[in-house]
């Protein structure tokens, strides 16, 4: 029998403890053994949940127990999480999590104490929630060079642009649908900063280039400033706009990982994914590109995501699945100065002149603009800085990359 202690029980934890047990008997066949839940560590009294049996408040009893051969995480944060794994690893334990603001910053760090302990550390629930994306990176696509990553990675960010898009809602009455309907937290700034894509992107991008990048290497910009203007001048581009994540290996090996809000063009596939679906494409040198596509979040999807994990690693027991990566360094990412892209610019200008300032532009028209605004894609790809120089001067004016 293999046992498994689960820490925290809310959204991710509710979901894997309901798998687990409602899943009981086909889970066995897979693994031809049976796979228990032991424990639950909760921190309220809940004694009318069905689970209430399974709940301790004491990690230590769970770290003590010999009989627990995996933990799975799903408290979230930095702290308790990164203590309690450490301890888990350290017992001789295998650690399944969905924690993805643990893993892209101390992924390097708990991969390598796996390792050093034997036993495995797996985080397929942190990237994409159901979708399966980092064992077909790490394995399914291991033969390949990956050379970019790219793709919608909050479904959060996904919805109100969605809305926006769709039913005209400015960002402030989108975001408080997306409260109501419980796809955004009451504090909503790590979904709509982008510090959510951020941590996936390093997540990802560890896996695909083989060195940690931390989250403070990533440039991130979330969708707080778009606004129903830019969404109407995209669409008249046949352009939609998405928040993305992005890593590209460049030739010196250095890797460009950025989180932005990009224009679409309409017939590219990511333009399809809407509500709070996620979709991640990769290219590698031997398959070129692949596209992942599902729920990124959500009790079940996730819990979907963190059972898989549970069962490979019931599957193998004794035999340790080696995910892991090089440390990271300065050298590792290079920022963005040196991406050159088309932009989407809009600005108090007339549209000939704004169009002449950025060396060659195609005009956009909107109904209702008002008079002196204008807003133009660019014919040339420039980086952030020869933007910055074409439109020194130039009054105010936001500008948006396009994805080519
Ligand atoms: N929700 C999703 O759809 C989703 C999808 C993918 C990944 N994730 C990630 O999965 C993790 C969990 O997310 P969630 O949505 O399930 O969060 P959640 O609903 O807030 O649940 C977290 C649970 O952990 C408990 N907890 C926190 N710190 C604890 C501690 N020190 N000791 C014991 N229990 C503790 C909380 O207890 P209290 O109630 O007492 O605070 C709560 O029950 C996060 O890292 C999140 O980013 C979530």
């Amino acid at each position: 029998m293999v046992n498994v202690a689960i820490l925290g029980f809310g959204t991710v934890g509710s979901g894997v403890a309901e798998v687990l047990t409602g899943h009981e008997g086909s889970i066995a066949r897979k693994v031809e053994q049976s796979v228990a839940l032991k424990y639950i560590l909760n921190r309220h009294d809940q004694p009318d949940s069905p689970f209430a049996p399974y709940f301790v408040k004491d990690f230590g009893v769970i770290e003590a127990d010999p009989q627990v051969d995996i933990v799975v995480e799903a408290m979230g944060g930095v702290t308790a999480a990164l203590d309690m794994t450490r301890r888990a690893l350290q017992a001789g334990k295998h650690v399944v999590t969905s924690n993805k603001e643990l893993v892209a910053a101390h992924g390097y760090e708990l991969t390598q104490l796996a390792r050093e302990q034997g036993v495995c550390y797996l985080f397929e629930g942190s990237v994409g929630g159901g979708i399966p994306i980092i064992r077909p990176l790490s394995q399914c696509l291991a033969a390949n060079e990956i050379l970019e990553i790219y793709g919608i990675l909050n479904g959060t960010t996904n919805y109100i642009l969605t809305r926006m898009i769709r039913a005209g809602l400015s960002f402030a009455q989108a975001l408080e649908e997306a409260q109501a309907q419980g796809y955004a937290e009451r504090d909503p700034s790590a979904d709509i900063e982008g510090h959510d894509a951020c941590r996936k992107i390093c997540i990802l991008s560890a896996i695909a280039f083989g060195r940690h990048i931390y989250p403070h290497q990533v440039p991130t910009q979330g969708i707080d400033k778009v606004c129903l203007e830019d969404v109407d001048y995209a669409a008249a581009a046949g352009k939609c706009i998405k928040l993305l994540g992005r890593a590209i290996r460049q030739e010196d090996g250095r890797i460009c990982a950025y989180v932005a809000p990009h224009l679409v063009d309409q017939s590219h596939p990511l333009a399809g994914v809407e509500d709070v679906f996620n979709g991640i494409s990769v290219r590698g040198d031997a398959i070129g590109d692949v596209m992942f596509y599902g729920r990124g979040a959500g009790k079940l999807p996730t819990a979907s995501a963190v059972v898989a994990d549970v069962i490979d690693i019931a599957c193998h027991m004794g035999y340790r699945k080696a995910l892991c990566w090089a440390q990271g360094g300065p050298e590792v990412a290079c920022g963005t100065q040196g991406l050159a892209t088309r932009w989407y610019v809009r600005g108090s200008a007339e549209a000939d002149a704004l169009c002449n300032a950025l060396g060659g532009g195609t005009a956009l028209r909107r109904e209702g603009a008002a008079p002196g605004q204008a807003a133009c894609i660019t014919t040339r790809a420039l980086t952030q800085e020869e933007l910055e120089g074409c439109l020194d001067g130039a009054g105010a004016w936001t500008a948006i990359r396009v994805l080519n």
